[in-house]
């Protein structure tokens, strides 16, 4: 038959389709002794061990009993270039940027220091059960091309491109808008579609786009519709008056971005926590898709994301770290901080929803669902091994569990990267603990 084949024993879970309820099991497939057989970087076989086919009964598998076997995380916002920003102290988002962020990110116009900071950052995503993210790159293609190349050596999935901003930042960390359009043109044609990759159209925010810049990315965006657009929305209110007068024929921040056509089912837009009725409304109509990034909005003090009127408004979501400006790389602390936002307002915030969001509705939310976030049979094999017993303090509230949905809140409410015990990224295993 030849390639590769990978063979994996342990207990499998995964999700069809958002959990309705507590007792939605139509929405998920637990396997208690699961085997899933992976050949050239896709799940060739899943099931019980018991039906494994009979050609493989013989082969070496690897044994993760008891552990659960998940769809590798999804990160659909993460700043590459923001490794070393994590802990900044600062009050807020603007004295943040400018304080810490817009001087760090300087130091990825030197490809040398890109290359070197791009494999510890999928080093560091991997750790934490991320196979896929989409990323920010700093304003030099050449931090778009470094993570870009390390994630083809590595075969993972993963979207990135080279931020825009052409103003309100230091002059070092400027395109213009000719030179923003061009380089992400390059690396569109020269990355997007090739190995796992793929490249998003990045202007950074309003507030450093002028409107010549706002144009260029609206071209990419008719011109590539086949790319992802990632930004930010309505973070911090200093930031979305600043936004308003400069630009003050539109109708509120979400209008600046849909006025030059950056609003679309393709475009992830970072926080979305202030937006009117009105802007509700608009993301709805459009399908764009908003971010939530729980610690990064406890930590800049930004505010609290309103999950359920989001959803209620018919808005797609999605789960995300926003390291740096979020303080955790791990999606399970993500997942724990979500539910205590939610919880703050009043909300619940189920784990099976929740793990839910970091796999299968993350991959819908990056348009990936029919290739990752699942481990149904023919998508990627891209997946991670979760001990829910990995700490002291995790194994002793383990000894009451009953249940999968409570093994499930011990891991988001108490795990980090100390729980993933192994990550495979395209059937092959690249992180494994004892
Ligand atoms: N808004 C514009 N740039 C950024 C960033 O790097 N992080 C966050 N959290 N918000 C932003
Ligand atoms: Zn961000």
């Amino acid at each position: 038959q030849g390639g590769t084949i990978t063979i994996v024993r342990g207990r499998l879970l995964w999700f069809h389709h958002e959990p309705l309820g507590a007792d939605d099991e139509a929405s998920f497939t637990l396997i208690e002794d699961g085997g899933l057989v992976c050949r050239n970087g896709c799940i060739a076989w899943v099931g019980d061990w018991s039906d494994l086919p009979a050609d493989h009964r013989d082969a070496d598998y690897a044994d993760h009993r008891p552990h659960l076997v998940l769809p590798g995380f999804i990160d659909p916002h993460i700043h590459f270039p923001q490794g070393q920003v994590v802990a900044s102290y600062a009050g807020s988002l603007l004295e943040w940027l400018n304080t810490y962020t817009f001087i760090e990110e300087q130091r990825y116009g030197d490809p040398r220091f890109a290359a070197t900071m791009a494999k510890r950052f999928c080093d560091m995503l991997l750790a934490h059960g991320t196979t896929t993210c989409v990323a920010f790159g700093s304003v030099h293609k050449g931090s778009a091309t470094a993570l870009l190349a390390e994630a083809a050596t590595r075969n993972m999935r993963l979207v990135t491109g080279k931020v825009m901003m052409d103003r309100n930042a230091p002059e070092a960390l400027t395109d213009t808008a000719q030179s923003g359009y061009d380089d992400t043109k390059a690396l569109i044609a020269d990355w997007h579609g090739e190995a796992r990759l793929e490249v998003a159209i990045s202007p950074r925010f309003a507030l450093t786009s002028t409107d010549a810049q706002m144009e260029a990315a609206g071209a990419l965006a008719r011109e590539h519709p086949e790319c992802l657009i990632q930004t930010h929305l309505s973070e911090n209110h200093g930031e979305i008056e600043a936004v308003e007068a400069l630009f003050p024929d539109a109708a509120d921040y979400t209008d600046v971005y849909e006025r030059f056509g950056l609003l679309t089912d393709k475009s992830l837009m970072g926080h979305c926590i202030h937006l009117s009725a009105r802007e509700i409304g608009r993301m709805a109509e459009t399908g764009a898709v908003a971010v939530f990034c729980p610690t990064s909005n406890l930590f800049l003090g930004s505010g609290l994301f309103d999950l359920d009127r989001i959803k209620g408004g018919g808005v797609r979501h999605a789960i995300a770290t926003d390291i740096g400006g979020g303080t955790s790389w791990s999606l399970l602390k993500t997942l724990d901080e979500g539910y205590k936002v939610l919880n703050l307002q009043g909300h619940r915030y189920h784990p099976m929803r929740a793990f839910w969001q970091a796999t299968l509705g993350n991959a819908e939310a990056i348009g990936m669902a029919d290739r990752i976030g699942t481990l149904d049979a023919g998508t990627e094999a891209d997946f991670i091994v979760l001990d829910a017993r990995a700490t002291e303090a995790m194994a002793l509230r383990m000894e009451t569990v009953e249940t999968l949905a409570e093994e499930l809140f011990v891991l988001q409410t108490l795990g980090d990267d100390r729980a993933v015990t192994a990550a495979y990224v395209a059937g092959r295993i690249t992180h494994a603990t004892a």
